[in-house]
């Protein structure tokens, strides 16, 4: 099934926090991520985070779709959408390089995808406006089985950036910058988006994933300096952040 979305970021980075490379099949071989699959530890997980305005995701202005739903009509709302391939069970943190992308112009929500009769969606997270921008999440990605049952947004309630004075706290949940500090609005940093993900329960053969555990365990964005292929603009970013 194609995905109702006219343009593909192709800015999407997938850096996983695996010290070395590590040779491991990929046995997956749905790449839409508007097809169901069941996954295995070492398989990739094609999955899609469509950015659009909020209400763009609800039918009927009370249901909320999948992105990959066609009622949704999310191309001619003039949605952007990322594709991502992640391994299953590595933590991953996922980029969205928006030097020539700026979610607020789209409507700034987003929605992370996957499926179609076993369709899971996460709730419209706010990314940005005109005047500030979210740049980290974490998401969760849970299946049972290996078959994705739900996505979440984990939020730490501003913990991560309380007396920052580089943030401000959103609706007690989400750390923004103001947009004037980003270089895509001429200020000095850069506003990337990343994405956090992490894994949480069980592939088909009932193994239990431990990436969820594992991120939760520390303190979620002292992750950030570990990623080791991470372009040194958005690493010294979060490093001087948090
Ligand atoms: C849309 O919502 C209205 C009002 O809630 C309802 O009357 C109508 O049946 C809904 N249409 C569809 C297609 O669900
Ligand atoms: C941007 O979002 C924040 C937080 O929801 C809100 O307080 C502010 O009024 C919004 N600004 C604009 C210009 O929409
Ligand atoms: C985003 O793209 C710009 C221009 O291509 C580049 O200078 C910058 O380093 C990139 N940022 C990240 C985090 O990859």
């Amino acid at each position: 099934m194609a995905i109702p979305v006219t343009s593909i970021l192709l800015i999407a980075v997938v850096t996983t926090l695996t010290p070395y490379f590590v040779e491991s099949s990929d046995n997956n071989h749905v790449f839409s991520p508007c097809t169901d699959t069941t996954v295995q530890k070492s398989d990739g997980f094609t999955f899609g985070i469509a950015f659009a305005q909020r209400t763009s995701f609800f039918f009927n202005s009370s249901v909320q779709l999948s992105p990959c739903d066609r009622r949704l009509s999310l191309s001619s709302s003039g949605a952007q959408l990322s594709v991502f391939r992640p391994k299953v069970d590595e933590i991953s943190l996922l980029t969205v390089n928006n030097s020539n992308f700026q979610p607020d112009s789209v409507g700034g929500y987003m929605v992370a995808f996957a499926g179609r009769k076993y369709a899971a969606r996460s709730i419209p997270a706010f990314v940005a406006n005109s005047t500030y921008i979210v740049t980290s999440f974490t998401l969760v990605m849970e299946f049972q089985k290996g078959r994705l049952q739900n996505i979440y947004w984990k939020r730490d309630g501003c913990s991560s950036c309380s007396g920052n004075s580089n943030f401000v706290c959103l609706n007690n949940q989400d750390c923004a910058i103001r947009t004037t500090s980003c270089k895509y609005r001429g200020g000095s940093v850069d506003c990337s988006i990343g994405i956090q993900l992490a894994f949480s329960g069980t592939d088909k053969h009932e193994t239990v994933f431990n990436s969820w555990y594992e991120v939760k365990n520390l303190r979620q964005y002292s992750l950030f300096g570990l990623y080791k292929n991470l372009k040194d603009s958005l690493t010294s970013q979060y490093n001087s952040f948090f």
